[in-house]
């Protein structure tokens, strides 16, 4: 029997892929956020997505879900390529996808990694099945956008974000916090900004000055009309790592992002011992941030006495035991650490939202 799927609509099937993956958004670590759904008579019959850095891969936990039996025309999309090496002990899902007995596989898009990359689909080819793609690149790209740049720049996706006034002020004169932006665009940025990024970052003297708590905090409720949270909120309701700049170690103790449960989800990045002399203060700071559970890592100073951009990249997307590494960054501010992200030329897309009235915080 002759079978060909060009002529069906694809677009669907890889959209409900996404918003499947989108649920394992803050938990896959430097892995890519992958759905996978088996279609059959143009209905989804099992669906399944990467669920946490280390467990399954989207496509190999589908095909052990899958208890019927598979027919000739059932058809797997996954938004990303199925790998084809084995990774540690995990192995290739082109090998789960060929035994499975699966035909027919439409992907979103190649696999970047190039230990993949047009090679799983190759793989597939050569033993009779039939692949389609890409379907929908360009929305697969950009989903994966963290992962993508991990791959291609070898560094987490960055996303620039600063509010300011008509005027352009960015605080008070004198430094001090203030109210820029209005409800509905803190709605947004928590639903779109903060919610969608594996890290918070800001420098020091933001947390000197304005002492955030750096987290999402939305409810449907809150949202403005015709707005919810819906499919794609993070699975868990896990908050983004928040990572501090603070080479001379001043954040204060009493800060809300290393005090209480908030502690154990801060990275404070400070100086290397060796660059300069480390003082008697500082290292008491330390130890007393990491018995709160506070994860406190050391980069080299550049010449220009600025974190080494590269090292600290290495840093936040290398796992470790207990960490998982992460493909995305928001960069909150304040000013001195928006700079130096634009001078290591790391950044990837800058929002501004620009606040009517200025209003300053008591
Ligand atoms: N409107 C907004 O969107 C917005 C957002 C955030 C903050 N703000 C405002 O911005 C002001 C703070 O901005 P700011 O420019 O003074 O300070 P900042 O950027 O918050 O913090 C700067 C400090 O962080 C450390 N740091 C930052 N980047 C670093 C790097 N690449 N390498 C090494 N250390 C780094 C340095 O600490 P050391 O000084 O210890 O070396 C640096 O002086 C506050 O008034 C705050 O209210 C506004």
């Amino acid at each position: 029997m002759s079978f060909t799927l060009v002529a069906l609509d694809h677009t669907p099937f890889i959209h409900r892929c996404i918003a499947l993956a989108e649920y394992g958004c803050g938990h896959t670590g430097i892995n890519p956020m992958v759905g996978a759904v088996l279609v059959r008579d143009e209905k989804i019959i099992i669906e399944a997505f990467h669920e946490e850095f280390g467990s399954l891969h989207a496509e190999a936990l589908l095909i052990k879900k899958c208890v019927q039996k598979i027919q000739q025309e059932d058809r797997l999309y996954i938004n990303l390529e199925p790998c084809c090496y084995t990774e540690k002990k995990t192995p290739p899902c082109t090998d789960a996808i060929i035994k499975s007995g699966i035909k027919h596989v439409i992907v979103g898009m190649l696999d970047p990694n190039p230990q993949v990359s047009g090679k799983g689909i190759e793989q597939l080819r050569k033993n009779g099945i039939e692949v389609i793609f890409p379907i929908e690149r360009a929305r697969c790209v950009w989903f994966n956008r963290g992962f993508v740049s991990l791959m291609v720049k070898s560094r987490p996706w960055i996303t620039m974000k600063k509010a300011q006034t008509w005027s352009g002020a960015i605080a008070g004169e004198d430094g001090s916090k203030m109210k820029i932006t209005n409800t509905e665009q803190d709605a947004w940025s928590h639903q779109y900004l903060r919610s969608k990024h594996d890290a918070i970052l800001v420098g020091v003297e933001t947390v000197v000055t304005d002492d955030p708590l750096l987290t999402f905090r939305m409810k449907n409720e809150e949202l403005p009309a015709g707005r919810s949270i819906g499919e794609g909120w993070r699975m868990k309701n896990e908050q983004p790592l928040r990572i501090v700049l603070d080479p001379q170690l001043r954040i204060p103790l009493t800060a809300k992002v290393v005090s209480g449960e908030m502690a154990k989800g801060t990275m404070v990045v400070t100086k290397q011992a060796e660059d300069t002399e480390v003082t008697e203060e500082a290292k008491e700071q330390m130890e007393k941030l990491r018995e709160r559970g506070v994860r406190v890592v050391s980069i080299p100073l550049n010449d220009a006495g600025v974190f080494a951009m590269q090292e600290l990249f290495h840093v936040l997307t290398t796992p470790t035991k207990d960490f998982h590494g992460l493909t995305s960054i928001l960069v909150e501010g304040g000013r001195k650490t928006w700079e130096a992200f634009r001078k290591a030329n790391a950044v990837d897309c800058e929002v501004m939202l620009i606040g009517k009235k200025q209003s300053h915080i008591a």
